[in-house]
């Protein structure tokens, strides 16, 4: 390898800026040079690139978002969308590519490599955990963090008022940022797809609060929730509880942004550095991930089709600690 190209794809995560400044000054420090590659794949198809060196990179480690802006490509799932960010590849001299997202990006990444020989490496960043063979995504914890501070400001008014808030958060089709943001709020219950759950189980859980007496109330919702959208739970609540007072805040895309966590930088900067020597080492269409503490790589096939597991503890002492 001679060439990095470096990007970032798909929905933007805290700790891509980290993610970035690291594989580029690993890069360098091994002597290979490495291109930003701005818009995700994108910007690989329209040939937008930008030299990277070190200073390139100061005082981004910081920072949410990411420097090399991110998209959804369209084009790229295309033939002919990939044939021309091949060209491109080939008239940069870039023999491999480092790309930084989630499900989507690696599947692009994926079938590029098979198509036209370049060699790629993964690095999970997405809020949502959603990816197999790392125990954390990069973004993920500062979006909890982001989204346990919410609900707390949230419990503040709804103890004032006596009030039940739905508040629905973000996680795609997975429910680690509802489950682990619902246990750190004290919520009340906690609903997400890995689990099925019944409105007749959530109204027990209501009616065994009010007799012991609690006053307000914290339900977690997953966007991905299978049984119905969270206005839904909300009004279907208000037709079985009409002396309720219920609101809903949907926390949205605030999870998204803002500075990483140090959990966040730490893990950016280990898998940055993991794909640069990976590829040094000659590995491909892998995954760098970190798991139990140590770097390891997983093919991109196993990172897009296995799930990471709900840990089923964390369900039941939600549950417990509701008492
Ligand atoms: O994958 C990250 C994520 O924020 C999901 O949690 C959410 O479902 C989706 O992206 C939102 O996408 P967009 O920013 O395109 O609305």
């Amino acid at each position: 390898v001679k060439k990095i190209g470096v990007l970032t794809s798909g929905g933007d995560a805290p700790g891509m800026n980290a993610a970035i400044r690291s594989v580029v000054r690993t890069a360098i420090y091994h002597d290979l040079e490495v291109v930003g590659i701005r818009g995700g794949y994108n910007g690989l198809i329209e040939g937008h690139f930008t030299k990277m060196g070190p200073r390139s990179v100061s005082n981004i480690i910081n920072l949410g978002g990411t420097i090399l802006k991110s998209a959804r490509s369209s084009e790229f799932r295309t033939k002919e969308g990939r044939a021309k960010a091949f060209e491109h590849c080939q008239a940069q001299g870039i023999d491999a590519l480092v790309c930084i997202g989630g499900d989507g990006t690696f599947t692009g990444a994926q079938i590029f490599s098979e198509e036209h020989g370049v060699k790629v490496i993964g690095v999970p960043g997405t809020i949502d955990n959603d990816i197999f063979g790392t125990d954390n995504t990069i973004g993920y914890d500062t979006a909890l963090n982001t989204a346990m501070e919410a609900i707390d400001k949230i419990r503040d008014t709804a103890t004032s008022h006596s009030r039940i808030f739905f508040i629905e958060v973000m996680g795609r089709d997975a429910g680690f940022i509802a489950l682990n943001s619902g246990i750190a709020t004290g919520a009340i219950d906690i609903l997400i797809p890995e689990h099925n759950d019944s409105m007749e189980e959530l109204f027990t859980t209501f009616r065994k609060a009010q007799k012991r007496g609690k006053n307000s109330s914290i339900v977690v919702v997953a966007e991905g929730e299978t049984l119905a959208s969270t206005y839904e739970l909300a009004k279907k609540t208000k037709v079985e509880f009409p002396e309720a007072d219920i609101r809903v805040t949907i926390l949205g895309h605030i999870q998204r942004g803002g500075a990483p966590s140090c959990a966040d930088r730490v893990l950016a900067s280990r898998l940055g550095f993991g794909a640069v020597t990976g590829l040094m080492k000659g590995l491909t269409n892998v995954m760098a991930g970190i798991r139990s503490n140590q770097l390891v790589y997983t093919p991109i096939e196993d990172a897009i089709s296995k799930n990471n597991e709900i840990n089923q503890d964390l369900l039941q002492i939600s549950e417990i600690l509701a008492l």
